[in-house]
């Protein structure tokens, strides 16, 4: 019986996976490589400091951590500057309707994300009335496909992991959320979600019965 949903922010609730990928493919281009949307999903799910590191390794550039976080803060004021000028339907189609289908239901809803800009997006789009819990990159120090974000917002919300379903959109959250015990419905493509319990295209295609469902 499932008591819990988890959601992933970016790609799941809302429009933002491709403003990271904007905002790391120019600090790929302003350090002399190409970043392809391929690479890109190797970054999904993955903590900014993290993220760098890949996107370093894959310009086969070395840099020390003072540079590293000058560029980690460069490539955040990017990503401000998208996140700040959102509108309401950037929210992801059939986010808000589930979200409210689950509470009505009396099924916790409960926010795991790795960004540390999870309530500057919450709160712009007046979405965070919606989780009973929001576990973000403030509240947490490993990063997903360690379970630590979802583990946290079920530890929250009180209830048995078992009774928990994510929803992601990266590989990294795939696995995550199996570490933790949980179900998981992958959104996106099935090629890098393959893990997952379910895969669907976004929200809009789910609904409680199909939440029941799930084996
Ligand atoms: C999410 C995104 C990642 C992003 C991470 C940290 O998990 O999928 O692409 O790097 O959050 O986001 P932040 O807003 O803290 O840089
Ligand atoms: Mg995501």
């Amino acid at each position: 019986m499932i008591k819990a949903c988890l959601f992933d922010l970016d790609g799941v609730i809302v429009d933002t996976a491709r403003y990271h990928y904007i905002a790391w493919k120019k600090l790929a281009k302003e350090l002399g490589f190409d970043f392809s949307e391929t690479d890109n999903e190797r970054l999904k799910g993955v903590s900014r400091m993290a993220s760098l590191d890949i996107l370093l390794e894959i310009g086969g550039i070395n840099m020390t951590q003072a540079e590293k976080e000058r560029l980690a803060h460069q490539k955040n004021e990017h990503y401000v500057s998208f996140i700040t000028q959102m509108q309401a339907d950037e929210v992801l189609p059939g986010a808000r309707e589930f979200l409210k289908a689950c509470r009505e239901a009396d099924i916790a809803t409960a926010l795991g994300s790795a960004s540390k800009n999870a309530m500057t997006i919450l709160d712009r789009l007046k979405l965070t009335d919606l989780f009973d819990v929001v576990v973000d990159g403030t509240h947490t120090t490993k990063a997903k496909p360690d379970p630590e974000v979802f583990l946290k917002g079920a530890e929250a919300l009180k209830v048995n992991p078992a009774h928990c379903v994510v929803f992601e959109d990266a590989e990294a959250g795939v696995e995550a959320a199996l570490a933790a015990g949980m179900k998981c419905v992958g959104i996106g493509h099935p090629e890098v979600l393959n893990k997952a319990h379910l895969i669907i295209d976004g929200l809009h295609q789910m609904d409680l019965q199909k939440l029941n469902n799930i084996q």
